[in-house]
């Protein structure tokens, strides 16, 4: 069976990393006999540089057309002075919602070999495996009115709304409940009940919802107190479900983590199951091009997109465990190194998890 992949590298390192994913879904061409077709597309600077849109309509057109997507990042100094809709992001923030992207998985694993790159203790992040699941099309992103004003007096008012209707949360809460019943039963939804509206709806419905997912452990925590225990004791949570600003926010919390941002992929899916996938570290445009990215958040999103998308999971098993075999040669990309690691490049990481996949066959 063939998949048809849409590859959108974006800017900075997003061309460098994909490179890297390539390699991965060649070698998985070549020996563990799977057929892909990649399109390429463009989104965020590189698509407002070639078209002056960042998110041009074939590139949307290509996403439909294809069976899953993988990113690499947008963004980039270059383009940080244009008008709101002329931002990379905005390439990103439309790619979700043209395609219904609701429910962000953003897993949160500790590799062992990493407890001593985390800025935390190793013994409060051995063992670490959260889920953060975000909703991803909603809330402050995309609510309206936004905007800047001029009041008459001349000075300006800047406007976000925060919004959230009730089958928006139950939507992303049943994503959350039928999860955490497949992992380890435990479900925290946070909010900011003690002063949002939009949180006491979205505590109110979750709490609904817990009574058709008897199994499932449900806790609510206030967004404040979820920052402050992540970093306190990360090991207490299973799953995590929140609004998207919320989710935005604490999903960089929690890849520290696990050592460094650049370990951690993330899955946004749709009500069909339709995927994109993409790293959940950004462009990093002071180092794009010098060889010092880490590959690796990428090449776990692939093994997502072969879990999720393409119901391949003893693949993404073995991408994953070829990944922990790397790190347990002593590899490391400058982010997740301490004293005395071996400094790899991007693309020598590339190779060694094509390797290790290949002796793990
Ligand atoms: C993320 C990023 C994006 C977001 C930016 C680049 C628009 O921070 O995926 O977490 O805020 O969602
Ligand atoms: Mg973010």
């Amino acid at each position: 069976m063939t998949s048809k992949l849409l590859l959108l590298p974006g800017d900075g390192i997003g061309p460098e990393i994909l490179a890297e994913a390539e390699k991965l879904l060649a070698c998985l061409q070549a020996d563990f006999g799977m057929g892909f077709e990649c399109e390429r597309g463009l989104i965020g600077g590189c698509a407002i540089d070639a078209t002056g849109r960042p998110l041009p309509d074939e590139t949307v057109s290509l996403a439909r057309a294809a069976d899953a997507v993988l990113l690499g990042a947008v963004g980039g100094p270059k383009w940080d002075q244009g008008p709101p809709a002329l931002r990379p992001e905005r390439g990103l923030l439309g790619i979700r919602k043209a395609l219904g992207l609701y429910a962000n998985l953003r897993p949160a694993l500790l590799f062992p070999e990493l407890a001593s790159a985390s800025t935390l203790k190793s013994e409060v992040v051995a063992g670490l495996d959260i889920l953060i699941i975000r909703e991803l099309t909603g809330g402050i992103y995309f609510g309206e009115p936004r905007g800047v004003d001029t009041l008459p007096d001349g000075s300006r008012e800047g406007r976000n709304t925060m919004v959230y209707g009730e089958a928006e949360i139950e939507r992303i809460g049943r994503t959350g409940f039928d999860i955490a019943r497949r992992r380890g039963r435990r479900l925290c939804s946070v909010d900011k009940a003690n002063v949002l509206e939009t949180s006491q709806l979205w505590r109110e419905v979750m709490t609904r919802l817990a009574a058709e997912y008897p199994d499932v452990e449900l806790s609510h925590m206030y967004v404040d107190n979820a920052a402050m225990q992540l970093v306190r004791a990360p090991k207490q949570f299973d799953v995590v479900v929140t609004e998207n600003l919320f989710g935005d926010i604490l999903s960089d919390c929690a890849a520290m983590l696990t050592g460094s941002i650049g370990m951690l992929p993330s899955a946004s899916l749709n009500e069909t199951g339709f995927g994109l996938y993409e790293p959940v570290h950004g462009s990093a445009p002071d180092i794009a091009g010098q060889h010092k990215a880490n590959p690796l958040a990428t090449l776990l999103s692939v093994a997502m997109l072969l879990r999720y998308s393409l119901g391949q999971q003893d693949t993404a098993d073995r991408v994953e465990r070829a990944v922990g075999s790397v790190l347990r040669q002593g590899l490391r990309t400058r982010d997740i190194a301490v004293t005395g690691d071996t400094l790899v490049s991007t693309t020598m990481m590339g190779d060694a998890v094509v390797a290790a996949l290949r002796a793990d066959v």
